[in-house]
């Protein structure tokens, strides 16, 4: 089998090195020369655990290639993949205008039967968008040629993508034809070794189901973040409370750590869309807007404890922070809670010092000299009047706290992300403040 994925994004290039590796014969297309000729060499442009390793070996097997010519690349192919950016336009919703350009060349130069599949998040009713582009093409071309298209969300996590595109919880796809649902099967069946299911559906609720799935995950965060400030306030131990529900299995013991609210490029641009997508429909989703508004709240949550230990004015404190990346194994830095932190200590007049074990050129690229870079942890934390922890890397979990005493000016830890021992941390001698664990 021939596939073309259009768009070398963090998610084009998962899903056709992770193809490559089935043996299928995979060639991925972007316009950025510079791009491509990079991933020819075997070179990732992002930062993606084990990505590198499998791209280099599918590259060396031949089964992957990378072009600017989507022409060349669609020729002979079955499935195309539309993965290409939908950056958000003025007012917030996902412009098209990439996802539609793609669907318009594959209809100017498609040749025979393809099912042209969207991978990138977008609208409910965009797949429909992309067909009605294609045969426009094939229409002022005048000729006849047979295609579906089909909708294929992903459910990647950034920082174990190949994981979850090579062992999935479930693969989603959109279809209107007998004819796509065999192609579709065909490609993904190696993918269902560990008994994991391929759902087929129509194509409104393939796309409706990316949506769900992130809001609802989002509202797992918000409630739970939410919860957490109840706890400090009544007394109670948010972890506990945690474990307490978690075992509960129709709520479930994952995604439910409270923390400086969720970030990245997907839950606050989804959660947002769909709310847009339903007041567009005349309905307001309340639960999903609440969900916003607590999550905007909570990236404020360490400040208000750092403002609570010093009061309003902040000038000549120095603060370590630990983490600028939205999560942990990404240098992704969008909607970062790291970022607001920032903006917030630097507006009282602080002085931070940070560091992220991979994000430290991302942040210097958004935050140029606002802040200082340090070389490592314990860089971080000279002279520093409190440390904060927002991103739970593995390497901030067992730090040598006699060394960040000695070398910390006050001995004060706020951490986001409940990674150390309340009791533990008062035995050590710290002023330790954490996420609805009552201080
Ligand atoms: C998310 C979804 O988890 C993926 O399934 C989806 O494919 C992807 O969006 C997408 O739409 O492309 P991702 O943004 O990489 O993936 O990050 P997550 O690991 O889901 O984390 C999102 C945010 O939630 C992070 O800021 C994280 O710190 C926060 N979080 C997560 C919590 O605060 N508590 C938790 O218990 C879990």
């Amino acid at each position: 089998m021939n596939i073309a994925v259009i768009g070398t994004g963090y998610v084009g290039l998962v899903t056709g090195t992770c193809f490559a590796e089935t043996g299928i014969n995979v060639t991925c297309v972007d316009i950025d020369k510079k791009k491509v000729d990079m991933l020819r060499n075997g070179e990732v442009p992002i930062y993606e655990p084990g990505l590198d390793a499998l791209l280099e070996r599918n590259i060396d097997k031949g089964r992957i290639s990378f072009t600017t010519s989507l022409q060349k690349a669609i020729k002979d192919c079955d499935a195309v993949f539309i993965a290409v950016g939908t950056p958000p336009d003025e007012d917030g919703s996902a412009d098209l205008k990439y996802v539609l350009g793609v669907a318009r060349e594959i209809g100017q130069h498609m040749e025979d039967y393809k099912v042209i599949i969207t991978k990138s998040t977008v609208p409910v009713g965009t797949s429909f968008k992309v067909k009605a582009a294609v045969e426009e093409e094939l229409v002022s071309r005048g000729v006849r040629i047979p295609f579906d298209v089909a909708s294929n969300p992903e459910f990647l996590k950034e920082g174990s993508a190949v994981d979850d595109f090579l062992k999935p919880d479930r693969i989603v796809v959109g279809i209107e034809s007998k004819r796509a649902e065999k192609v579709m099967n065909r490609l993904y069946k190696p993918f269902l070794m560990n008994g994991h299911p391929l759902l087929f559906m129509d194509i409104f609720s393939s796309e409706m189901t990316k949506y769900a799935a992130n809001s609802m995950l989002a509202t797992k965060i918000s409630f739970m973040n939410d919860i957490a400030n109840l706890c400090e306030l009544v007394g109670a131990n948010v972890d506990l409370v945690r474990k307490g529900i978690g075992s509960d299995t129709r709520i479930g013991n994952k995604f439910i750590y409270p923390g400086t609210g969720y970030g990245g490029s997907c839950f606050p641009k989804d959660v947002q869309a769909l709310v847009r997508t339903a007041d567009e429909y005349g309905h307001s989703l309340e639960v999903l807007k609440a969900v916003e508004a607590v999550n905007y709240r909570q990236k404020t949550t360490l400040v208000e404890k750092i403002k609570k230990h010093f009061g309003e004015n902040l000038k000549g404190k120095q603060f370590g922070m630990w983490g600028l990346a939205f999560k942990p194994k990404t240098d992704d830095m969008r909607e970062a809670p790291s970022l607001v932190i920032i903006e917030q200590l630097k507006a009282m007049g602080a002085n931070i010092r940070a560091y992220d074990p991979v994000a430290m050129e991302e942040a210097e690229r958004i935050l140029g000299n606002s802040i200082e870079y340090a070389k490592d942890e314990y860089d971080v934390a000279i002279d520093a009047d409190a440390l904060i922890v927002v991103t739970e890397w593995s390497e901030f979990r067992m730090p040598n706290f006699r060394i960040l005493q000695k070398l910390m000016n006050e001995q004060t830890i706020f951490d986001g992300r409940n990674v150390y021992d309340p009791e533990e941390m008062e035995e050590i001698g710290f002023n330790y403040y954490s996420i609805g664990r009552a201080a």
